[in-house]
């Protein structure tokens, strides 16, 4: 049998990342990040970003290179990450791969990195075991939405953040408290069933189609933060954490759970950075669908090219 080989390349956001999928399998992944530089001014700064990939991409392509054992001219197609994510940083992704496919005189394959999100939990699930419809959350640094996909090329957006993205509330929370950027891996490692004892959330309206809507809630914990330091009293960091991860889950479980009763789905996914939270992946379970989807591994809910070689590679071979 000829091997089907496509080679992805993503830099929608800090990392630079590039990999294989042959036949089906991603063989190899190379993700060089610059969320270290990040941390030194609190958030992603997109020309440094940009910058970032500029000097990491063509170290990362190298690596596969050196790794895998395929020709670059058995390649069939190339593939990147077109559209969303820092429109700079989008650009380097877009002129390497654009380059190379021009050189090997390959199809150039241009994959949402939402839709890569959504498929990527197939990095670890058989493609014959997949059942549609389902329902895919998608919450990340930049995105919050609930998808019902019909087919990988049929997908519907159900609801979707009316303002900041969940990932973006963990990381402000954990930035207020001086925890470092990405600030979501810092709040999930304190969470604490029993320390979740203090309620921000007024109204617990998420069973409902209401659109997601995270920037009044992020502005109630971060006033208590600050009316904690101007009373000059001291943060009980652990409890703030484990009461904001407990109600922000919650917000997110409750509208898919809504989904799920309402349209009479129940095969349902996650995917993006969130989707890595412990809490999150444990009450997802707990809903009890037919079928969950969740990346196995971490990595692959974070910003990765597997995701984008899957995609590419269920649009293009239908494997
Ligand atoms: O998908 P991603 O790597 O990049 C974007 O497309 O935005 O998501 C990054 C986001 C960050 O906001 C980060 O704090 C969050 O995902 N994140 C988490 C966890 N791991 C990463 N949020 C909550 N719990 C986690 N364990
Ligand atoms: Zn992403």
């Amino acid at each position: 049998m000829n091997t089907k080989n496509i080679i992805s390349i993503e830099t929608s956001c800090d990392d630079t990342s590039i990999a294989i999928i042959s036949n089906g399998k991603v063989i190899d992944m190379c993700t060089l990040t610059s969320a270290q530089i990040q941390n030194t001014y609190g958030g992603v700064v997109p020309e440094v970003a940009a910058r970032e990939h500029e000097k990491n991409i063509i170290p990362a392509f190298n690596t596969i290179l050196k790794n895998h054992k395929l020709d670059l001219h058995d390649l069939d197609a190339v593939a990147y990450t077109a559209c969303p994510g820092l429109r700079v940083s989008l650009n380097v992704g877009e002129a390497f791969a654009t380059t190379l496919a021009k050189y090997l005189n390959k199809p150039l394959i241009k994959v949402n990195h939402i839709y890569g999100h959504i498929f990527s939990f197939l990095y670890d699930y058989d493609l014959k075991d997949l059942q549609y419809p389902f329902l895919s959350l998608i919450a990340s640094g930049g995105h919050t939405s609930i998808f019902k996909v019909n087919s990988p090329t049929d997908i519907e957006v159900l609801n979707e953040t009316q303002d900041d993205a969940v990932g973006e509330v963990f990381d402000k929370i954990a930035r207020s408290l001086s925890l470092g950027y990405p600030g979501g891996p810092a709040i999930d490692k304190l969470y604490d069933p029993n320390k979740a004892t203090i309620t921000f959330l007024k109204n617990k309206h998420s069973y409902s189609d209401d659109k997601f809507s995270f920037s009044g809630y992020k502005t109630q914990v971060l006033n208590y933060i600050n009316q904690q330091n101007m009373k000059s009293l001291s943060l009980d960091i652990p409890t703030i954490c484990s009461s904001f991860q407990a109600e922000i889950v919650g917000m997110l479980t409750n509208k898919i759970k809504y989904y799920m009763d309402t349209l009479n789905i129940h095969n349902i996914s996650i995917g993006g950075g969130v989707a890595a939270n412990s809490l999150l992946q444990q009450e997802i379970k707990k809903l009890n669908a037919q079928n969950t989807y969740i990346p196995k591994t971490k990595m692959l809910c974070g910003d990765n090219a597997a995701m984008i070689a899957i995609y590419a590679n269920l649009i293009y071979f239908n494997m």
